[in-house]
């Protein structure tokens, strides 16, 4: 199919929205940008639109889609909303980087749960993410604009790249600031739990909650049921090997003299990379700055395979707050395999 681009520093943003409002009223897909990672929009109340999504990004129809809304009363149309930890939670973090887990109503399809009995909902904070919403009048359901298993896309280019042809539009809304996925937290148990981190972190809540909450540790419950069904799958892999490097600076400079220097890139902190001159390097922004860190994660990894590097090292940081989401990403892509040094 022919996509339509728009850019939102250059196009009408009244017609990009009536237009993106229109293609989801009659079924179609519209990727949008949000703060945390382009989404790829459809219709959640319509099976065969949120359908399409699954053969667009080539995800398992097991593995559920977030429900996107732009007013935060509508998460009492979709779900039940009255555990006590949901209102102080939407009041501290919405419109943001928080989506709760909470038990869905019957509006909204199985075919968007994986059949489960419960709906993921977000209200983002991104101005045409909420005008398209709004526009449409009806839920959104978006998983990252990515091919499922790739790095999700947090610039245009790399939306463009992985869907152009495959769906209606796509809106060019620049870099996505927070650049992770948004946190993923249960709350369909008396203690909420973290089954995906993010921006908004573990103490970050619990300092609205004045409570412990917990962190899913494994991917799977006991009984072999995925929590967050996604997260079981293959996950933000560039197609270069990836292999994470957890040391002092020194021990992993000493390292890299140890390695043949073809192909091979080294993603890391500006502190870092600045001391590497072998290899093609990725600086992600000084180890001051979490936030930097976390926005540049999806764009270093394809920066790897555009430049075919077939070796990528990445430095490992430090798993506190945003760290530990930033860690939890790094894992998947390298497929847990991690480096302690020194050897
Ligand atoms: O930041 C984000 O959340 C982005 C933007 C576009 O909003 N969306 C996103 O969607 O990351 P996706 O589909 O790539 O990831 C959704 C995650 C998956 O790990 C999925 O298994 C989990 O949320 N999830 C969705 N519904 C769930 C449910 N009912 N129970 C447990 N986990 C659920
Ligand atoms: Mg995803």
């Amino acid at each position: 199919m022919d996509t339509k681009i728009y850019h939102v520093d250059t196009d009408d943003l009244n017609l990009i929205t009536t237009h993106a409002a229109r293609i989801l009223k009659q079924g179609g897909l519209v990727v949008f940008p949000t703060e945390t990672v382009y989404g790829i929009g459809a219709n959640a109340l319509d099976k065969s639109a949120a359908s399409n999504i699954y053969t667009v990004k080539g995800r398992p129809s097991d593995n559920p889609l977030i429900v996107h809304i732009a007013d935060e009363d509508d998460i009492h149309h979709y779900a039940d909303a009255s555990h006590p930890a949901v209102a102080p939670l939407i009041k501290a973090f919405w419109p943001g980087p928080l989506t709760l887990v909470l038990p869905k109503k019957d509006i909204i399809p199985d075919t968007i749960t994986g059949g489960l009995s419960t709906v993921a909902i977000r209200y983002p904070d991104n101005t045409i993410a909420n005008a398209i919403i709004n526009a449409s009048g009806l839920p959104i359901c978006a998983p990252s604009a990515n091919k499922s298993g790739t790095p999700s896309s947090t610039v245009f280019e790399h939306v463009y790249h992985d869907l152009n042809g495959l769906v209606d539009i796509i809106i060019d809304g620049g870099p996505s600031h927070v650049g992770l996925e948004s946190t993923v937290l249960d709350v369909t148990s008396p203690t909420p739990v973290i089954l995906r981190p993010g921006a908004i972190t573990k103490s970050m809540m619990e300092d609205v909650l004045q409570t412990t909450i917990l962190e899913s540790t494994n991917d799977t419950v006991s009984s072999g049921i995925p929590k967050a069904p996604g997260m079981k799958y293959k996950h933000y892999a560039p197609s270069g090997h990836v292999v994470l490097l957890d040391g002092t600076h020194n021990d992993i400079l000493a390292f890299l003299t140890t390695v043949s220097k073809d192909q091979t890139g080294l993603i890391g902190s500006t502190e870092l990379v600045e001391q590497v001159t072998r290899f093609t390097t990725y600086n992600l922004g000084s180890q001051q700055d979490a936030k930097t860190i976390a926005a540049n994660i999806f764009k270093a990894l394809r920066s790897m395979d555009e430049q075919q590097i077939t070796t990528i090292y990445i430095e490992a940081f430090e798993e506190s707050e945003l760290g530990v989401a930033i860690m939890n990403r790094l894992l998947k892509a390298a497929n847990y395999n991690i480096l302690h040094l020194p050897k």
